[in-house]
């Protein structure tokens, strides 16, 4: 069996050899030992270890702390602290950057093993459980698929049905060597006309759902800057439609992987549903909220978009991503926004809920991960 990894990051030399030892008698292979913050995450980065142990008090700029935090937003490899330091404060710090263990010196061989063991363990397993939830999500995305190309089918078949009968309807009396009167000759004309623009518009929509995967573009973005770009375009909406919008993008937001054009093409979409749900509902307060966020572990970025228009019935909620399905006019909506903007959050290996907020108005929630693979 390959042995595992560990990088030792100790400012004291004779305490670093001392564990190096340890592990080496307890079947390890220490990759390396770093004196430094800095260096521990060059390291880290290059050596990849299955595992780290970190003392807190280092002879650097950053301490044990900081750099396991940058380490953690860089890669995932499980932290143990290996230190002499016990007071609450600096448990409380080390706490935040979620350790798989804690370890107070002088340590005790039996506990170091034990504590590197589970450690390993539980990273091995949380690792296996992400990519299920990622063969899961993969799965959503083709059965969401599925579920779009049969509901195509069946929006195009409706004015194919349409075009058919009515010129069905003027060959049987052609066949018949019946006069045409010319006016009813032009109103089965304008109608297959309205057909077949309506089946063009469920085309053109169709070409903005599924983008082709070489011709996504994913990169590294911070989603605010998304959003801005995107509101150069609703602006001038949102003040035609008399809404105040609420911008709460966080400073410190972390990178995704992600690809700008389809996400903008996702806020446009919920953008225009705020719009449509605050132009219907009878209040002078129209407001839209745009909040972004880390979530407290750095594993998502969140984004959520908050109207106080007339709110989702309840009775829908589960169906509203569900392709064609809209409440409005049929020359006001075809009921496909929302598919697309569930497929852009799974293309981005994400998720998207809905919910109303009790003050009226909807609630739409985006989790997206953090792009951790790159600086
Ligand atoms: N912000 C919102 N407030 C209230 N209802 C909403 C909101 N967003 C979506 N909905 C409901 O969800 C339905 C589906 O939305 P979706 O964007 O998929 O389709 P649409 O807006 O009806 O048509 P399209 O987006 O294709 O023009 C809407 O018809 C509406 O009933
Ligand atoms: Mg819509």
């Amino acid at each position: 069996m390959l042995k595992k990894k560990i990088l030792i990051v100790e400012d004291e030399s004779i305490i670093a050899i001392d564990i190096k030892n340890c592990l080496i008698g307890l079947g390890y292979e220490v990759v390396g030992i770093s004196s430094t913050g800095e260096d521990a995450i060059t390291k880290a980065i290059e050596l990849k270890p299955n595992l780290i142990l970190m003392d807190i008090h280092l002879d650097s700029e950053l301490d044990g702390v900081e750099t396991a935090d940058k380490i953690r937003t860089l890669l995932d490899i499980p932290i143990i602290y290996l230190t002499a330091h016990a007071d609450e404060n600096t448990f409380q710090r080390a706490k935040i950057t979620e350790p798989y263990g804690y370890i107070l010196k002088p340590f005790e061989e039996r506990l170091l093993h034990i504590t590197v063991e589970t450690s390993l363990y539980k990273h091995e397993t949380s690792k296996e459980l992400m990519e299920l939830k990622e063969i899961n999500l993969r799965n959503e995305y083709l059965v969401s698929l599925g579920s779009m190309i049969a509901a195509i089918g069946h929006e195009i078949n409706q004015p194919l049905n349409t075009i058919s009968l009515l010129n069905n309807g003027l060959l049987y009396w052609h066949q018949r060597n019946q006069k045409f009167d010319q006016d009813e000759v032009l109103n089965v004309l304008k109608r297959v006309s309205e057909q077949v623009e309506r089946i063009t518009k469920i085309i053109q929509k169709i070409r903005t759902f599924v983008r082709p995967p070489d011709k996504r573009e994913m990169t590294r973005v911070v989603i605010n800057d998304v959003i801005k770009s995107s509101l150069t375009f609703f602006q001038s909406q949102l003040n035609s439609h008399n809404v105040i919008l609420d911008l709460q993008l966080s400073d410190d937001l972390r990178y995704i992987s992600g690809d700008p054009i389809r996400l903008e093409q996702m806020i446009a979409n919920m953008l225009t549903n705020s719009i449509y749900a605050l132009d219907k509902a009878n209040r002078p307060d129209k407001s839209i909220s745009i909040i972004t966020t880390n979530d407290k572990n750095l594993r998502n970025v969140r984004l959520k978009i908050i109207d106080n228009g007339v709110g989702i019935p309840n009775e829908i909620l589960d169906k509203i991503f569900n392709p064609f399905f809209s409440t409005k006019d049929v020359s006001i909506g075809m009921g496909i926004g929302l598919t697309i903007c569930k497929s852009v959050v799974l293309e981005h290996q994400g998720k998207i809920k809905a919910e109303n907020n009790n003050d009226g108005g909807a609630i739409f929630t985006i989790d997206i991960p953090t792009d951790i693979s790159s600086l």
